[in-house]
């Protein structure tokens, strides 16, 4: 069933989703938790990271695993998906190596490394958890437009606008020639999904996933057939839902 709730400011916005992460694990502390790199998650790994300094959630019986990575990039590059998560949530609330399953994205064998990524979840059990962000073409991590939904790890093609948009991440112009990502299937099959998005520039794609014609062409609108989805926004990602004809 698709809920989604709407926020006045993107601060309460990343409360309610450090809440969805707090509750799994109070619910199963050694939860499977599959958290995405991006602008849009930090509030909550702010949140989730004061949390954790108060003593009002525990992470240690967890597993961490990590959405995606640019093709070639790691820990030490900055801007890659990694070393954001190290420096913004894996570091502070003091995860250890062996509860974080992440892609190495500098593995000669990349597909052999999607394997290891999906055995392993295989082994754990699936996802008890997925946090999404969603980019303005619909993708889910790095799952762009025309990925089949059935697909597991995979390598992806980016579209322009991906590589474009993930300028933001790097000090330096970066030339970013695919990534490595959590495959839609793993969505479907996580036992709770939570998208997030914030800014008016995130507004035509929630709507189209929320509303619109649910398609390969556009990823997110997978939402709409997870049996357990919850979709959170602040005000201005949620601005074109109302519009008409989008009912
Ligand atoms: P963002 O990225 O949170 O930085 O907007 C989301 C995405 O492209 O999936």
């Amino acid at each position: 069933m698709l809920d989604f709730q709407v926020y006045p400011t993107y601060g309460l916005l990343s409360r309610a989703a450090a809440d969805v992460v707090v509750s799994t694990l109070e619910a199963k502390p050694e939860a499977v938790i599959c958290l995405p790199s991006g602008s849009t998650p930090l509030g909550m790994f702010r949140e989730l990271v004061l949390r954790h300094e108060q003593g009002l959630v525990n992470f240690t019986r967890c597993t961490f695993v990590g959405l995606d990575e640019w093709i070639g990039m790691g820990p030490e590059e900055e801007g890659s998906c990694r070393q954001v998560m190290d420096q913004d949530l894996l570091h502070p609330i003091g995860f250890r190596a062996e509860q974080i399953l992440f892609f190495n994205a500098k593995a000669d064998d990349l597909p052999a490394d999607c394997e290891r990524i999906n055995q392993a979840l295989q082994q754990l059990g699936g996802l008890d958890l997925i946090v999404l962000g969603i980019g303005m073409n619909g993708h889910l991590a790095l799952n762009e437009p025309g990925t089949p939904f059935d697909t597991y790890a995979h390598i992806s093609e980016l579209e322009p606008i991906t590589k474009e948009v993930g300028q933001k991440y790097f000090k330096t112009p970066t030339i970013l020639t695919g990534g490595v990502t959590i495959g839609l299937r793993h969505m479907r099959e996580a036992r709770q999904l939570v998208l997030l998005a914030s800014g008016e520039a995130k507004a035509p794609a929630i709507a189209r996933a929320l509303r619109g014609e649910v398609t390969e062409s556009f990823p997110a609108s997978l939402v709409q057939e997870h049996p357990d989805a919850l979709v959170l926004l602040d005000s201005e990602a949620a601005s074109d839902l109302l519009q008409p004809g989008l009912s």
